[in-house]
């Protein structure tokens, strides 16, 4: 174990850093060993993840100091930062500051950035199709990700730029399951029109991490995008009507009623669906499905993820099952 090459993983308690550790270190014969970042090693997660033998310490974003001390001596950080734990583009930005600061001091011989498009070069602040948010920004959790590439390449740190996919699980805890309308019937909803939109199971993010840096060199300095499928509402709707075995319909809300919903975040994702709707062949060309293949043998379709999944997504206000 001691000749293998560690990789520094920051949230690994949580859905990207922990799909990591796991192919990490289900890897037994591979080249890495998982050194697991959390803010609290005394949790229960935590011991979960020292059961495996991956290494556990303890850093918090906020802190540079404490990073700098997570990633010594590391081949690799995987660097993600955590936006729905605070909704503060300014906040994630320094965050990721500091985990470039970290990267570079460490002399890190990879690093993989989980960033998103910076909405901004497509749609500038000033263009009035999609309203201005926090005065800078149209889509604030992407922009303040895009913004931030510049400190990893400011640094010098060798990074893989990974740009990743809205996640099936925020079917499960992200309130973007199936729902029962004023006429009984399961609907989701999300502003897309009839476009294609790119997703995938959180864990495959973590995997084809751990594909990108087996493969070494051949993604350093570039930037790479991921996902399953790229799905239509409809499509989705039609897999979740195949899994849960009763109708589930698309309802295409516009993104001005969506904008409008009153949850925490609700303009920031109706600005991306918006973003992700009006871009789409971009946005699908950014995220080629042969190359998360190449990088994740494993890869799931919705079909494959709900078949494992479906009962974990709550059917809110929705018949007893
Ligand atoms: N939901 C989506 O569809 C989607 C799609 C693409 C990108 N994203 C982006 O993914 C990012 C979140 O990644 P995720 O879903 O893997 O996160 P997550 O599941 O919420 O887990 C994040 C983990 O990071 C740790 N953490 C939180 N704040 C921290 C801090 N200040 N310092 C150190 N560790 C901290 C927490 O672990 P401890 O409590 O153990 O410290 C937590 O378990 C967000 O920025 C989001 O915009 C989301």
């Amino acid at each position: 174990m001691a000749d293998k090459k560690i990789i520094a993983v920051m949230g690994a308690t949580g859905g990207q850093g922990g799909g990591l550790v796991r192919a990490i270190q289900a890897d037994k014969d591979g080249p890495f060993r998982a050194r697991a970042i959390t803010r609290d090693a005394g949790s229960a997660k935590a011991k979960e993840i020292a059961k495996t033998g991956a290494e556990v310490v303890s850093a918090n974003a906020d802190d540079e100091e404490s990073l700098k001390k997570a990633f010594a001596g590391a081949h690799g950080a995987y660097c993600v930062t955590f936006f729905w734990e605070h909704f503060s583009p300014e906040k994630e930005r320094l965050h990721a500051a500091n985990l470039s600061h970290a990267a570079a001091e460490a002399g890190v011989a990879h690093a993989i950035w989980s960033t998103l498009e910076d909405s901004r070069r497509f749609i500038p602040v000033d263009d009035p199709r999609m309203p201005t948010l926090m005065r800078q920004y149209k889509v604030p959790h992407f922009d303040a990700k895009g913004e931030s590439d510049r400190f990893f390449r400011e640094k010098g740190v060798p990074t893989t730029f990974l740009l990743t996919s809205f996640y099936w699980e925020n079917m499960i805890g992200f309130g973007m399951g199936p729902k029962k309308g004023p006429d009984g019937a399961l609907a989701i909803n999300f502003p897309l029109g009839d476009k294609k939109f790119p997703q995938i199971a959180v864990e495959d993010i973590g995997k084809c991490a751990y594909g990108i840096f087996k493969k070494g060199g051949e993604y350093l300095n570039r930037t790479v995008g991921i996902a399953g499928q790229h799905l239509t509402g409809n499509e989705m709707a039609a897999a979740l009507t195949r899994a849960l075995g009763r109708p589930v319909r698309y309802n295409d809300v516009p993104p001005d009623v969506y904008r409008k919903m009153g949850f925490p975040g609700a303009e920031d994702l109706g600005n991306m669906f918006q973003f992700n709707r009006d871009f789409a062949d971009a946005f699908c060309a950014a995220r080629s499905l042969e190359v998360s293949r190449a990088l994740n043998p494993e890869l799931q379709t919705l079909d494959q993820w709900l078949a494992r999944n479906k009962e974990r997504i709550p059917l809110e206000y929705a018949l007893p099952r």
